[in-house]
């Protein structure tokens, strides 16, 4: 079975479908622990800049070290909310948001704020998951079905907005976007690709269970992986989340 070992994959054909290129000075927006970053920082190489900025300092801390450590010297990051007024931050050629826009109360604020900071045809690249139409599957799988709820049930009990998605084009338009292109890629649990749903849930596992979705005893997470195969037979596909990426541009 082929493990699905680079989730960034999505991410990286995203960014190597748009604009962003050498030189170009880009936002990372919601930046978290800097992944994204890091593939953005790739693409603009020595001679452009990557800022990330997130609202959680944890985050920018771990951010700052992590890229610092691998030697990247065209990163730096920033503590702040992006739906404060961002004008210190400048303009940018390109804005980049991977899994953020979901959990913004007012979606329309923070692209409009984006907007500002973006030069006239500068681009943005938005990359959300959609629960609308997951989890699918011909056939009956009860404990994927389950996990997968899990990790669905944590995200909307943290106040995100789970139809992201689907809203991503209405929403840049009414922000004075022009979408360019936009595609949504489902991730498949199925023979020859096993999607690691049980790292997703290690690694959110204490917010599960603060959330109230499930119990430890209930995850048993050292054999979830195990219980997970065993009940898929090894024809049988399921698709735990579509992942939506979009490009459009500053008219
Ligand atoms: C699911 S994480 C995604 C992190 C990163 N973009 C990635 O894909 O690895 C969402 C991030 O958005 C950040 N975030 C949420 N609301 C924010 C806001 N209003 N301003 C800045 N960051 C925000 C959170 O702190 C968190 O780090």
């Amino acid at each position: 079975m082929k493990v699905l070992d680079n989730p960034n994959t999505i991410t990286e054909n995203l960014i190597a479908n748009s604009a962003i290129s050498h030189g170009m000075r880009v936002l990372d927006f919601g930046c978290g622990n800097g992944e994204t970053s890091k593939l953005l920082a790739k693409a603009v190489g020595e001679s452009g800049e990557v800022v990330g900025v997130d609202i959680n300092e944890n985050a920018v801390i771990q951010a700052r070290e992590k890229l610092t450590l691998e030697g990247y010297k065209n990163c730096r990051f920033i503590h702040t909310d992006i739906s404060d007024r961002l004008e210190k931050l400048d303009y940018f050629d390109a804005v980049f948001g991977r899994r953020v826009l979901m959990y913004v109360p007012d979606q329309n604020k923070v692209l409009s704020t984006l907007s500002s900071l973006l030069k006239a045809g500068g681009v943005i690249c938005l990359q959300e998951s959609d629960s609308t139409i997951v989890p699918a599957s011909t056939d009956l799988l009860p404990l994927h079905d389950k996990v997968n709820g899990w990790v669905w049930e944590t995200v909307k009990a943290e106040g995100g907005n789970v139809n992201t998605g689907f809203m991503l084009p209405s929403i840049l338009s009414n922000c004075g976007f022009k979408v360019e292109s936009i595609k949504a890629e489902a991730i498949i649990q199925g023979q020859n690709l096993h999607y690691p749903m049980s790292t997703v849930v290690r690694a959110i596992l204490p917010r599960i269970v603060e959330k109230g979705i499930a119990t430890e005893s209930e995850i048993d997470i050292e054999n979830l992986d195990d219980r997970l195969k065993n009940e898929r037979d090894k024809n049988q596909v399921f698709i735990s989340d579509l992942v939506f990426s979009v490009i459009a541009i500053k008219v």
